[in-house]
């Protein structure tokens, strides 16, 4: 018997508990509708963690992610903990996560559904079959860079740094995805300006030559946040360094009605991976039964296709997530006039039941 598949939920703070509760019982109802023999656990991170234990990443939760073949986060941060140094931050649990187990793909789709054309702040023109893939580098640049630091209290520094391996890497997972879709990769950086936005250019461009079939664009960053909100239907995968990635996934996310509708990835190479929302803590609505799961649900499917291979177990989530939008049922972010609000825990338990009734 092949031992059961391992899956660490870091639930977080803010909205994270609520979100990841839905997260949970979805796995366990798709452990048993499909027979995955899938073994859950829970993990601390973030402001509970460092509350906890006075560590945004404690030491156990690293060991039980190591033996995990897939990590599902909530969310990190809030209020609470802004006077906080940036080592103590619960940021920092999550940005020690990506980087131990060196998430370098952030793979964060923005897809509108076709029942939420009008929940975009976009003209329905153009907004409407959106299907878009930002490809974000996750444990470099100036997130990671070093030298870093705040100079006795009078100057402060980061590094924006690439190397040409680190480019390389995320430029494979980005050629690829684009060879699966509508073969068209757009590479944004700032090379108007910065040396490391010169060289990205060069060795997005060498590599190239290895995809002769991908069509490679190459766009400034601030044009490209421009473009996203003129013409997003340009875009099929866009490539980006971890800031970048980082403001242009947000701008992406709310052309698709609500940013609490998207799932992301972050793979490391191997079939190991951390799926989260990418919305935040959203600390005004916590507890409130307020957030919407989607983001969640849609991030568990991704889980499925990039961890398991379960592409079935994928689509039956995805579309599952569909035909209760097309029922007319909306978390308070997404909804219009015409529609009935629910809350968390009844969208969840409206996914869930659309998946219990497939087959
Ligand atoms: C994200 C978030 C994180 C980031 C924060 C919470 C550290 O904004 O996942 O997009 O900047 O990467
Ligand atoms: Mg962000």
């Amino acid at each position: 018997m092949s031992p059961p598949k391992r899956i660490l939920i870091l639930p977080g703070d803010g909205i994270g508990p609520e979100v990841s509760s839905i997260a949970r019982e979805l796995l366990s109802l798709v452990d048993q509708k499909y027979s995955l023999d899938l073994e859950i656990s829970e993990g601390l991170i973030g402001g509970i963690a460092y509350e906890e234990t006075g560590d945004p990443l404690p030491q156990e939760t690293l060991d039980k992610a190591k033996i995990s073949e897939a990590i599902f986060l909530g969310a990190v941060g809030g209020p609470k903990w802004d006077q906080l140094s940036p080592d103590k931050r619960p940021e920092k649990g999550l940005l020690g996560i990506r980087s131990e187990f060196d998430f370098f793909a952030n793979l964060r789709p923005a897809i509108l559904s076709k029942e939420l054309v009008s929940a975009s702040t976009l003209k329905e023109e153009k907004v409407s079959g959106l299907d878009l893939l930002i490809v974000r580098e996750l444990t470099g640049g100036i997130y990671f860079g070093e030298p870093r630091g705040i100079i006795e209290g009078s100057e402060a520094l980061n590094t924006m740094r690439y190397s040409k391996t680190e480019i390389e890497r995320i430029g494979r997972v980005a050629f690829e995805a684009a060879q699966k879709r509508d073969g068209k990769l757009c590479s944004v950086d700032k090379a108007n300006v910065l040396e490391v936005g010169v060289f990205w250019r060069d060795v997005i461009s060498e590599l190239s030559k290895e995809y002769p079939e991908v069509e490679l664009t190459h766009m400034l960053v601030d044009n490209a946040a421009m473009q996203l909100v003129r013409e997003p239907k340009q875009f099929d995968v866009v490539v980006t360094g971890n800031l970048f990635g980082d403001i242009l996934s947000d701008i992406a996310a709310m052309l698709t009605g609500s940013i609490g509708m998207l799932p992301s990835a972050s793979l490391n190479g191997s079939s190991k991976g951390l799926y989260e929302p990418v919305h935040g803590s959203a600390p005004d609505i916590a507890g409130k039964d307020m957030a919407n799961p989607l983001g969640s649900i849609l991030s568990v499917a991704m889980m499925m296709r990039y961890t398991f291979h379960e592409e079935e177990v994928a689509i039956a989530i995805e579309s599952s997530v569909e035909s209760v939008l097309a029922s007319g049922k909306r978390t308070q972010d997404i909804a219009m006039e015409t529609n009935s609000v629910i809350g968390t825990k009844e969208m969840g338990r409206e996914v869930l039941a659309k998946m219990e009734s497939l087959k």
